[in-house]
């Protein structure tokens, strides 16, 4: 029987977190580049000292990618990028994605998020409000993104991030026992299929068919356990009747709503935000109609999850 009231709360954990920002042996290594500012206690900080507008040496690179470990999602204040300086600063980190279903911008590395004004017109309502990573229906998911204010609205449309390693390390030790070796099938049909003719939707499925990562994946720069199931992608587990599975990719999927490991950005014009799209979820919030939202994203190509 299902509990009532604080029984039920402390079935979910109620009290002190386990709060690690990174595993023990990690250490404190300074910056010499830049100077940051933590959010929280585990997830997200403010670089200061930086123009991302101009060259970047590799020093300053490698210690942008450092804190990007470290924090899992890094804010800029006042950069003002051209959509090329975007990409510009994006492919010192890697190389760019092309994102085979959403609008892109003024080339095919960047995606177009334009929001509010015209609720009737598809593609105008802001459907990023769900607990996500991005691309996981793909077999290497991104490794990061990069998102850019063009038009913040005047109030709203924040975003929201998850640290999946804490949501990870607080999950009850029985349940972390128990998915430490299962599967999940992840797939790009439920968000971005719905709309599609079945000629495109099976044309889709054939260049991008469903995948398997594990729902626990080994972060491939820190060595951290991190969660790798998201509501939006994640359609089940392997092994396990529909039911048992609708369960718990349910249970997990809750695991981002912990506001401990969360932090919230509010958006001002010229804001940039760098995401470690693999040891983090991310929420952009719906709360600005009939304000436009527009918002630039470039996303650097990944690893295969293990
Ligand atoms: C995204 O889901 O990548 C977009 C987030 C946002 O618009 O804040």
């Amino acid at each position: 029987m299902r509990g009532t009231g604080l029984t039920r709360a402390m079935s979910w954990g109620v009290g002190p977190r386990v709060m690690r920002r990174m595993p023990p042996e990690w250490g404190e290594r300074p910056f010499t580049q830049l100077k940051l500012e933590p959010c929280t206690e585990v997830i997200g900080a403010e670089v200061l000292g930086i123009d991302l507008s101009g060259p970047l040496d590799d020093t300053t690179r490698d210690e942008i990618r450092r804190a990007l470990l470290e924090w899992k999602v890094l804010f800029f204040r006042d950069q003002h990028l051209t959509s090329a300086q975007q990409v510009a600063f994006a492919r010192r980190f890697g190389d760019l994605e092309h994102h085979p279903f959403l609008r892109t911008g003024d080339s095919a590395e960047v995606v177009r998020f334009e929001k509010g004004e015209d609720l009737d017109k598809p593609g105008s309502v802001g459907t990023e409000n769900g607990w996500h990573s991005d691309v996981t229906w793909r077999t290497e998911p991104a490794m990061g993104s990069i998102l850019r204010a063009v038009e913040v609205p005047e109030r709203g449309g924040d975003t929201l991030w998850a640290d999946m390693g804490c949501a990870y390390d607080n999950l009850p030790e029985d349940l972390r026992a128990r998915i430490d070796d299962m599967r999940a099938v992840h797939s790009f049909v439920h968000v971005f299929g719905y709309a599609m003719s079945p000629e495109r939707k099976a044309e889709m499925l054939r260049q991008y068919p469903p995948v398997e990562h594990p729902v626990v994946r080994t972060h491939p720069e820190t060595g951290r356990k991190t969660l790798f199931v998201n509501a939006f992608f994640t359609e089940r587990i392997v092994g396990l009747d529909d039911d048992e599975s609708e369960v718990l990719v349910d249970r997990l999927c809750q695991q981002a709503m912990h506001p401990e490991w969360q932090v919230r950005l509010r958006w001002e014009p010229g804001t940039v935000a760098f995401w470690d799209n693999r040891s983090t979820q991310h929420y952009a919030s719906s709360d600005y109609y009939p304000r436009r939202r527009v918002m630039e994203r470039v996303a650097i190509k990944g690893d295969r999850p293990f």
